[in-house]
């Protein structure tokens, strides 16, 4: 069975991860890494596959950075020549960035029997595609502002097999009115990079290269448009960071898109300049999930991240009105803030030291195996 597995962009790296190394132990899969290049520096890319013990990818795209129209549009176009030219049996989307929609499109649409705008292309008896395999499926913000959520919706419209990670992704598909065989609860693939690789994480003490004692500082990523790509929020974050810093040091990995709008909006030496706050590149999975692992909480509008630290017990605070990972706020140690509020958050944090326990069924480090399992049963 010919398997695309197609990753693009920092978050989708440790979701491929698992499952490649679950089905490279399969003789009947032949798997190919699908890089569309949607991520394309050092550190927001290739140090991702070596930490995850990734290949480098069998095809790159090489798509880079553009308007939403222009990357999916990019995607697709380079993409669909591939498809053409190895003709995979199953394409494996991950997550919800713009190249996850941009190969469903090009992968439900395209016809190996002729030509892609050949016009007997709606014919169904000349219609022979891949299927299209969404992981990470059902999740939603039901917040249409967000790029990502136009993203998961089209996505979940379109694809063959739905793996789900959690009870209410499941809710919200058959809501949509997808028929329920092709929704599988799989559980959290995140959750599987994070155990494969505990040991690494666990070895290392990164917080001390910045003079800093396990628990007594908090880690920070900001990066969604909503929150950087308008100076009113950007500059009410930094004021709130430079307001927890009084309290307790802060990490802060900046993301290329956060660190140009600083540039923009005049604030980076703002930022750099406070005391109590180091600010540094992105980092590589295993030296950020290190910092995770010892932090005091988390301060983030990743999606991710929501779910490792709900995993590892670790406080959470999203700002973001909303989440499509309403689990981690339900049963997790998520909480939903505003730009103004993160302060009075963390001094609860600081203030409470309830330990959470609360394990999510299917976030086991074996949702790979699951996802095999069901590859292997499909009728191809
Ligand atoms: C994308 C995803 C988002 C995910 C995030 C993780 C979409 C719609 N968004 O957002 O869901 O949470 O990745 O990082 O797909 N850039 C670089 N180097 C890179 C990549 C990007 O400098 O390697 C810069 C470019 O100027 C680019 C900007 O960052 O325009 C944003 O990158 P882009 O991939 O468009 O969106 P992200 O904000 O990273």
């Amino acid at each position: 069975m010919l398997i695309h597995l197609v990753a693009a962009a920092r978050p989708n790296f440790m979701k491929i991860a698992p499952l490649y190394h679950a089905l490279e132990r399969k003789e009947w899969a032949n798997t190919v890494i699908v890089h569309t290049g949607q991520h394309y520096d050092l550190n927001m890319s290739d140090v991702f596959f070596k930490d995850l013990e990734l290949p480098e990818p069998n095809i790159h795209l090489g798509v880079g950075s553009g308007s939403h129209a222009e990357q999916t549009g990019r995607v697709m176009i380079a993409y669909e020549k591939v498809l053409l030219k190895t003709r995979p049996d199953l394409v494996i989307v991950v997550g919800d960035v713009n190249s996850t929609l941009a190969c469903t499109l090009a992968a439900t649409k395209i016809s190996y029997t002729g030509a892609a705008n050949s016009a007997n292309q709606n014919s169904s008896a000349d219609r022979i595609r891949p299927l299209v395999a969404h992981l990470e499926a059902g999740l939603r913000s039901f917040d249409r502002s967000m790029p990502e959520e136009i993203n998961r919706l089209a996505t979940d419209a379109l694809s063959d097999i739905l793996w789900t990670p959690s009870p209410d992704a499941d809710e919200n598909l058959l809501r949509e009115g997808i028929s329920p065989d092709k929704i599988i609860r799989v559980g959290n693939i995140m959750i599987d990079s994070l155990e494969m690789l505990r040991e690494k994480i666990e070895k290392q003490a990164v917080y001390t290269e910045f003079g800093l004692e396990k628990n007594g500082f908090g880690v920070v990523t900001i990066h969604r448009p909503s929150n950087v790509d308008n100076r009113e929020s950007l500059e009410q974050i930094c004021r709130s960071l430079d307001n927890i810093v009084q309290k307790i040091p802060l990490i802060f990995t900046i993301h290329p898109r956060t660190s140009k709008k600083l540039e923009k909006y005049g604030l980076k030496d703002t930022l750099n300049n406070i005391m109590g706050l180091y600010t540094v590149e992105p980092l590589n999975y295993i030296r950020f999930m290190n910092l995770v692992f010892n932090c005091r909480f988390v301060i983030t509008d990743s999606g991710g991240i929501q779910e490792e630290t709900t995993y590892l017990g670790i406080p959470c605070l999203t700002v973001r009105p909303n989440t499509e990972r309403p689990i981690t706020v339900a049963l997790g140690t998520n909480r939903l803030c505003t730009p103004e509020n993160i302060l009075k958050e963390v001094d609860s944090i600081i203030s409470n030291s309830t330990c959470f326990d609360q394990k999510i069924e299917l976030w086991d480090g074996k949702t790979a195996e699951r996802v095999v399992e069901s590859i292997y049963s499909l009728d191809l």
